[in-house]
C-alpha cells in the first residue's frame, strides 16, 4: 500500500487486489474472475471455511433488517447479493409483501441464485439484477433497506458504493453491511491468521481446484478498513445514527446506518 494511503481507500491510480497493488481500473475484472471461478461451489465453500458460522452471522443481519411480518410492503436491495442467500432468508423471515432485489456484478453468481430461488419457490418475491454497486441503475429513494454482506471489500470504489446506497434508500431507510473485520481477542488473532492463510486456500484447492481465489479472499479481508474507519466512511456518505457490532471476537462486524 502506498505511503499515506489508508486501508480501503485508493490513490487516484492504484488500489489493492489482495496484497497486490493494481491499477484501480483493473481491480473489478480481477474480482469478477474470482467469482466466475467459484460461483458453483461458493455456498458450499462458505460452510466449509466458516464451519457453518456464516449462517449465524447472516441470521443476525436478517434480524437487524427486521422485515415486517404482516402485509406491509417492504422493499430490500441486497447488493453484491451473489447466490441470493441473504435475499432468500429475508423473504422467508418477512410477510407476503416483502420483496428483495438481488444486485450483483457477476452473472454466474446470479444464475446460481435464480436456479435456487426457483427450486425453493421463492422466485415470486425476488428480482435478480446484474449491476455495479458503484453506479446503481435504480431510482432515488426506492428501498426501505439496503444490505451488503461480504461484498463491499470487493468493490473498488467503496465511497461511491456508499453514496449510491444512501441515494436509493427512502428517508428512514436502513443501511446494513456485514463484513469481515479485525479480530480483537488476544490469542484468537494468531490462530485466525494461521487458519486463514494456511487452511482456507487448501480447502479452496480441494473443493474448487483453485487455491488462488481463496488466497485473494483472505488477503482482501486484511486490507479492509478497521471498523472505526469504515463507520466514518458510512457517516461521510451521509448516513446518521451510525454504529457497528463486532461478532465472533471481531472476525465479522455488522455496520448500521440510517438515511435520516
Ligand atoms: C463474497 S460474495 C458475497 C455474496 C453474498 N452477499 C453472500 O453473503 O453470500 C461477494 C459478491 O460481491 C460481488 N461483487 C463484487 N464487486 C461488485 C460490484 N462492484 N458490484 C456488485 N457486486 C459486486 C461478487 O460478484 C460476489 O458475488
Amino acid at each position: 500500500m502506498p505511503h499515506g494511503q489508508k486501508p480501503g481507500q485508493t490513490t487516484g491510480q492504484d488500489t489493492h487486489f489482495g496484497f497486490r497493488q493494481v491499477p484501480l481500473a483493473d481491480k473489478q475484472g480481477l474480482v469478477d474472475d474470482v467469482f466466475h471461478k467459484v460461483a458453483r461451489r461458493y455456498d458450499l465453500m462458505n460452510d466449509l471455511m466458516s464451519g457453518g458460522l456464516h449462517r449465524a452471522w447472516k441470521d443476525i443481519l436478517v434480524t437487524a433488517v427486521n422485515p415486517p411480518k404482516g402485509g406491509r410492503p417492504f422493499a430490500l436491495l441486497d447488493v453484491a447479493g451473489g447466490t441470493g442467500d441473504i435475499a432468500m432468508r429475508v423473504v422467508q423471515a418477512g410477510g407476503d409483501a416483502t420483496h428483495v432485489t438481488v444486485l450483483d456484478i457477476n452473472s454466474d453468481m446470479l444464475n446460481v441464485g435464480r436456479e435456487r430461488a426457483q427450486k425453493r419457490a421463492l422466485d415470486h418475491a425476488l428480482t435478480f439484477v446484474e449491476g455495479n454497486a458503484e453506479t446503481l441503475s435504480l431510482p432515488d429513494k426506492s428501498f426501505d433497506a439496503y444490505t451488503i454482506a461480504f461484498g463491499i471489500r470487493n468493490v473498488p470504489r467503496i465511497d461511491a458504493a456508499l453514496k449510491e446506497a444512501w441515494r436509493v434508500l427512502k428517508p428512514g431507510g436502513h443501511f446494513l453491511c456485514l463484513e469481515f473485520s479485525s479480530v480483537d481477542v488476544p490469542g484468537l488473532e494468531t490462530l485466525y491468521e494461521l487458519y486463514s492463510f494456511n487452511v482456507i486456500p487448501q480447502i479452496g484447492r480441494a473443493v474448487t481446484g483453485d487455491a488462488e481465489s481463496y488466497r485473494y479472499l483472505v488477503e482482501s479481508i486484511r486490507n479492509f478498513p478497521k471498523p472505526e474507519l469504515f463507520a466514518a466512511m458510512i457517516r461521510d456518505a451521509g448516513f446518521g445514527r451510525v454504529s457497528y457490532q463486532s461478532l465472533s471476537g471481531g472476525i465479522v462486524a455488522l455496520h448500521s446506518g440510517w438515511r435520516l
